[in-house]
């Protein structure tokens, strides 16, 4: 009689995995659930290698998240987990979540193509778009997905590969749209380093980091489902991205912008 045993072994087994998280695993955030700015911690949260209701991080559960899901450096997750530990507001805070992340002006930023935002100064006001989420100046939310301004930031994404010149493009689109219509505008240096980041990001993770391509249809699925684009072929990058790559391909974007001070 080891039936009973095998049942719970397989019910562990499953628990283990949704626990964990999966490419499988993916589904949409359910009622309570919380979700912020940066569509890849979403999409992370939505195939359960973050916690689904989306709250309470560590520094194991996010290098966790960011290594089996993307194969991400854990130096560039403590990094980031640094960084996002500001939008808690709690004294000595340990802990963060997408919760916290869409606090205006931490991290979230202006000229949204969602960008991980650091603001040297406290401020009012600000927005960067990478690509795909309103300037808070706009509206009360400028963390979820905004087709308008998503649709300008894919109108730069000219061929089926994206190449550098086109994400560089992207984002200093976004960037002028926020100098001509939002009036209270900022973005501090870092911020605008942080924006390069999300494009580096984007074609890291779903790109070929010899050629400096990304393959549009994943990016824009990733974009549109906040879903891991396994179903078009996309498999898990099988070399680590390490903060060298970031910093390279931040420079690469940074360099293939025309406005110096962006
Ligand atoms: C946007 C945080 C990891 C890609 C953002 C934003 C935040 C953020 C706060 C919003 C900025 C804004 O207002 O525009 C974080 C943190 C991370 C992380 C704390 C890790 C702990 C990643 C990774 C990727 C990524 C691994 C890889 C693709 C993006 C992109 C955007 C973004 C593309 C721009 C979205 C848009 O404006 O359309 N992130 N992020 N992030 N993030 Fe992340
Ligand atoms: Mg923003």
């Amino acid at each position: 009689m080891c039936a009973p045993s095998i049942v719970f072994v397989a019910l562990a087994t499953v628990g283990f995995v949704n626990a964990q998280g999966s490419l499988a695993s993916w589904h949409p955030a359910g009622p309570g659930d919380s979700r912020g700015p940066c569509p890849m911690l979403n999409t992370l949260a939505n195939h359960g290698f973050l916690p689904r209701e989306g709250r309470n991080f560590t520094l194991p559960i996010v290098k966790h998240a960011l290594g089996t899901g993307l194969n991400v450096s854990d130096d560039i997750t403590e990094e980031l987990f640094n960084f996002a530990l500001t939008t808690n507001p709690a004294p000595n805070a340990t802990t963060w979540g997408l919760d916290t992340l869409g606090n205006h002006n931490i991290l979230e930023h202006d000229a949204s193509l969602r960008s991980v935002l650091i603001l040297s100064t406290p401020y009012t006001e600000f927005a960067l778009p990478f690509g795909s989420r309103s300037d808070k100046y706009f509206t009360d939310d400028a963390v979820t997905f905004n087709s308008t301004v998503y649709d300008q930031t894919r109108a730069y994404w000219t061929g089926d590969l994206i190449d550098i010149q086109m994400a560089a493009n992207a984002r200093l689109a976004r960037m002028i749209d926020s100098v001509k219509y939002n009036p209270r505008f900022a973005l501090s240096e870092l911020a605008g380093e942080f924006s390069a980041g999300e494009g580096a990001g984007y074609m890291l993770v779903f790109g070929n980091r010899t050629e400096k391509t990304a393959r549009r249809d994943l990016v824009e699925y990733f974009f549109k489902n906040e879903r891991l684009p396994t179903e078009l072929g996309w498999k898990i990058p099988t070399t680590v991205i390490s903060l060298d790559d970031l910093n390279n391909f931040s420079e690469y974007i940074i360099n293939a912008t025309s406005i110096e001070a962006l």
